[in-house]
């Protein structure tokens, strides 16, 4: 069809997984594991759902445009005014209003050539030139990065821990980097495991920086369990703001969303929870898969990824552990062939994993 961009005709479009019901029926089973997107396995916050389902009464009116009462409970935490947040249908979407803000027709972007395969995506739906640069040993190669800049580029995306590798760059790294990047370039900072990762001493918390051409994206979708719910939030220069806003859609997010999401901020037990729940199932995670033989990747997220040997093994352990009702993620899509990324679960569930796991290693 002539009326679609060259671009845009190119694009894969996104392959789902299986539906969990043809899972259970293909294989026949009678529990799924769901390990696969880096989700909150305990459940939304009680406090979240009750918000939210008071909010519906109000469903025959619109959302709030100015989000005040979530904005308002952002600014008193980190210190900001309204003017410096905006607010999005989770992170991505906010990630899609910057990239039709402020990409004009020349621009270029620069990114990590295996991070986050949603900004790749919008990467490549904007139509500008992209520099991926490659990583370093699973890791953002910043001095790379920066090396990349050229007088086109208008976005840097950094995805700080990064997914899918599960690792993170360190202040000293993150200073030295900045230092080289011009004013007029703007970085997507995405932290959307910042909740995970800020416990380590050397993680730059970008909002100890507060740089006018850097806006740091997070999300209510991991640590606070909301994902199905669809709210991210940008923090930035009100300037850079004051454009977004002219961009987003105006009922963004949706109503019951607002409202579980100021019931989930509220909600600090739930958060502490997930928290420490995280980071004993992760460390035994870590501990156990290596001693199965396996090469976990250092991890300061809610997902471990192994490296295997090549292509093969990797896709045949997935395979294998979905025959056995659990899904993990492959993660050729994101150009790691020989890897599996495993999202940190309940630790019921963690348990059947390894057992499932040992098995499976057992026929590679
Ligand atoms: C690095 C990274 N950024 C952003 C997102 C998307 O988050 P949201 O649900 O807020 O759109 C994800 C989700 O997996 C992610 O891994």
């Amino acid at each position: 069809m002539a009326i679609v961009p060259k671009h845009i005709k190119e694009l894969a479009p996104y392959k789902p997984g299986k539906p969990a019901s043809e899972i259970l029926r293909e294989f026949g089973l009678r529990k799924i594991i769901k390990l696969n997107s880096n989700e909150n396995p305990g459940g939304p916050s009680p406090k979240a759902i009750d918000a939210a389902r008071a909010a519906l009464v109000n469903c025959h009116r619109y959302p709030d445009p100015a989000g005040y009462e979530l904005k308002t409970k952002l600014c008193e935490k980190y210190d900001l005014e309204r003017s410096n947040v905006v607010l999005g249908s989770g992170s991505e979407g906010i990630m899609s209003i910057i990239m039709r803000t402020f990409l004009a027709p020349d621009d270029e972007i620069i990114g990590a050539r295996n991070s986050f395969i949603g900004f790749k995506v919008l990467a490549n739906a904007s139509g500008r030139r992209i520099n991926w640069v490659p990583m370093d040993n699973y890791r953002y190669d910043l001095n790379a990065l920066a090396g990349a800049i050229n007088e086109y580029t208008k976005i840097i995306y950094l995805a700080n821990p990064d997914n899918p590798t599960g690792s993170y760059f360190k202040r000293s790294e993150f200073e030295t980097f900045i230092r080289q990047v011009p004013a007029r370039v703007l970085v997507i900072l995405d932290e959307a495991y910042f909740e995970f990762a800020r416990s380590h001493a050397d993680y730059p918390d970008s909002m100890m920086y507060r740089f006018d051409n850097v806006i740091t994206l997070r999300t209510f979708s991991k640590a606070h369990g909301l994902a199905g719910f669809r709210v991210g939030y940008g923090f930035a220069h009100e300037e850079l703001i004051g454009n977004l806003m002219k961009v987003r859609l105006p009922f963004e997010p949706a109503l019951p969303s607002l409202a579980a999401a100021v019931a989930a901020m509220e909600d600090e037990q739930y958060l502490r929870r997930t928290l420490e729940r995280n980071r004993v199932e992760l460390e035994r995670l870590e501990r156990e898969f290596r001693g199965l033989g396996c090469r976990p990747l250092p991890s300061v997220t809610n997902f471990l990824t192994l490296v295997f040997d090549d292509g093969e093994k990797s896709r045949a352990f997935a395979e294998g552990l979905l025959q056995k009702g659990i899904l993990v993620r492959h993660l050729a899509g994101f150009g790691w062939q020989d890897c599996v990324r495993i999202t940190v679960g309940l630790a019921e569930d963690n348990t059947i994993l390894l057992q499932a796991a040992e098995k499976v290693l057992q026929c590679l």
